[in-house]
């Protein structure tokens, strides 16, 4: 089965009136690919209505027909977003095709619900008569879920699927069920995080072989010589499982482990803090620091699975909820919605949705994903001139400030100072301004900077004079 749509289709699955196309599109959209409508096709190629196809040929005529378009789709190289039709699982070819080359979500749907919006829409021979609608939404049942490589109702619940993330109170209890397979666990666990929830995880892998490796809280983990104790330490063969649980620190560092113990085994992230949830857990970029900067050595190294627990933020300490809400008005900007207005459960379903469709549409960093940088450039300058003394969140927030301000986008600076309120810090403008010009996305010594014009809608790649970007970054310096 596969874990995600990485590098292959995205196929929806479910009965009709599920929603397969007007979700599919919204996909595909986030995803930045294409979109076919299996029974649009069929019609463009046919000439004819779905109608008027099974009236002058039959439904057995008809499946072969959508047999064979679902067939040459499915066989296209280019990863795209495809709403099946209702019946295309029936045929066992449709389905083997899928397994070698999509990865499926059932949509699902209650029974009535799809009654009245199929017999509503006209145009399905399938839905005239309610007894027999409902009747045959039971006899697909068994079919559809065979089929699925995982479940959804929404365009969020799509995209976190196709991206292996897992969001939903208690997942934490559901581990042993959610770490696929069934080999060896080894657990990677922030010390911190392992005298709160190690138990809970190591209670909840039941049945499974497993052992738990403590490494040091928060960012003296992503040192080689704590990578070294734990490549010595690891026990697993390919079949095993490394499970990081903790922030983003401990996940980079269990992510790189099982990138390069190996040369690779699959990985599980955890992450039980804001900022893990919504950003670092997400996407498969691992890494470790070195003396002379942070994530220097890493690899993309997408975890077979994403396991989210809102409810082990409850005992997040403040100020890490903070460094996880600056990441979130930055999502809320890139997404063109405040976001942070939600409750904290509905912010880090939609905020790790976000994070899975940028990925997924960008696995390698080579264009939209920049956009994740939004305020970083400033803010990773601040940081460094700050001899990384200063919290994360609050640079990224002085980071937003200079490239919203930059971006002529007087609302979104009025947001960030309303959620965020970030004061001036005091460092070296000297050391700051040199710090920027080491930055990684500083091509040829030109800053690239990632500005937001209007909510939602992020450019990157922008070479500005450096006479404003110094004088940016000069106005989140206190005297
Ligand atoms: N890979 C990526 O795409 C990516 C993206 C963003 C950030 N990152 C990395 O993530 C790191 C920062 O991660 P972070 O902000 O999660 O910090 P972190 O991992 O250092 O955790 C912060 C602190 O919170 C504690 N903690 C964690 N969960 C807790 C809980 N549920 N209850 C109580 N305490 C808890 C930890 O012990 C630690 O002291 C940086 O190294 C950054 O480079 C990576
Ligand atoms: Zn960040």
């Amino acid at each position: 089965m596969a874990a995600n749509a990485l590098n292959r289709h995205l196929a929806l699955a479910g009965f009709m009136g599920a929603g397969k196309t007007t979700l599919g599109a919204e996909a595909a959209r986030r995803l930045r690919r294409p979109f076919v409508d299996l029974d649009r096709e069929i019609e463009r190629l046919a000439g004819a209505t779905i109608e008027e196809l099974f009236a002058r040929e039959g439904e057995p005529a008809f499946r072969e027909r959508e047999a064979a378009s679902a067939s040459s789709i499915l066989d296209s190289a280019e990863p795209a977003v495809i709403a099946l039709g209702g019946g295309a699982v029936l045929s066992d070819t449709t389905r083997t095709t899928l397994a070698r080359r999509a990865f499926t979500v059932l949509l699902e749907v209650e029974s009535g619900v799809a009654w009245e919006r199929a017999s509503g829409e006209g145009g399905r021979p399938l839905a005239l008569d309610e007894q027999a609608f409902h009747a045959l939404f039971r006899e697909r049942l068994p079919l559809y879920e065979e089929t699925a490589d995982a479940h959804a109702h929404d365009a969020d619940g799509i995209v976190l699927a196709a991206a292996g993330v897992d969001v939903r109170i208690g997942a934490l209890e559901l581990l042993e069920e959610l770490v696929p397979g069934t080999g060896p666990v080894e657990v990677v666990a922030d010390a911190n995080v392992a005298g709160i929830h190690g138990v809970t995880a190591q209670l909840a892998l039941g049945s499974r072989d497993v052992a738990l490796h403590d490494v040091p809280p928060g960012e003296p983990a992503k040192a080689i010589a704590v990578l070294e104790r734990l490549w010595r330490a690891l026990r697993i063969g390919r079949d095993g499982t490394i499970v990081g649980l903790g922030g983003g620190c401990t996940t980079d560092l269990a992510g790189f482990a099982a990138a390069t113990y190996m040369r690779g085994v699959p990985w599980v992230a955890v992450p039980t803090t804001l900022v893990g949830q919504v950003d670092a857990a997400i996407g498969g970029k691992t890494a470790v620091d070195l003396p002379g900067g942070k994530n220097l050595v890493g690899s993309f190294h997408w975890p077979v699975r994403v396991v989210i627990d809102p409810a082990t933020l409850e005992t997040l300490p403040n100020e890490e909820l903070e460094n996880g809400m600056a990441e979130v008005v930055k999502t809320g900007l890139l997404m063109g919605t405040p976001v942070w207005e939600l409750p904290l459960v509905d912010i880090v379903r939609r905020g790790a949705a976000f994070k899975a469709a940028v990925c997924l549409a960008d696995p390698h960093d080579r264009g939209p994903r920049n956009q994740l940088n939004l305020g970083h450039t400033f803010g990773h300058a601040l940081e460094a001139a700050a001899g990384y003394e200063l919290p994360h969140g609050r640079a990224v927030a002085l980071g937003m400030l200079a490239a919203l301000r930059l971006s002529g986008n007087e609302s979104a600076v009025a947001a960030v100072r309303s959620q965020l309120d970030p004061k001036p810090v005091r460092v070296d403008r000297e050391a700051a301004w040199a710090a920027r010009a080491r930055d990684k996305k500083t091509v040829a010594g030109t800053p690239r900077l990632v500005l937001l014009q209007r909510w939602g809608e992020p450019t990157w790649g922008n070479e500005l004079p450096a006479a404003d970007v110094r004088a940016a970054l000069d106005d989140l310096i206190a005297d």
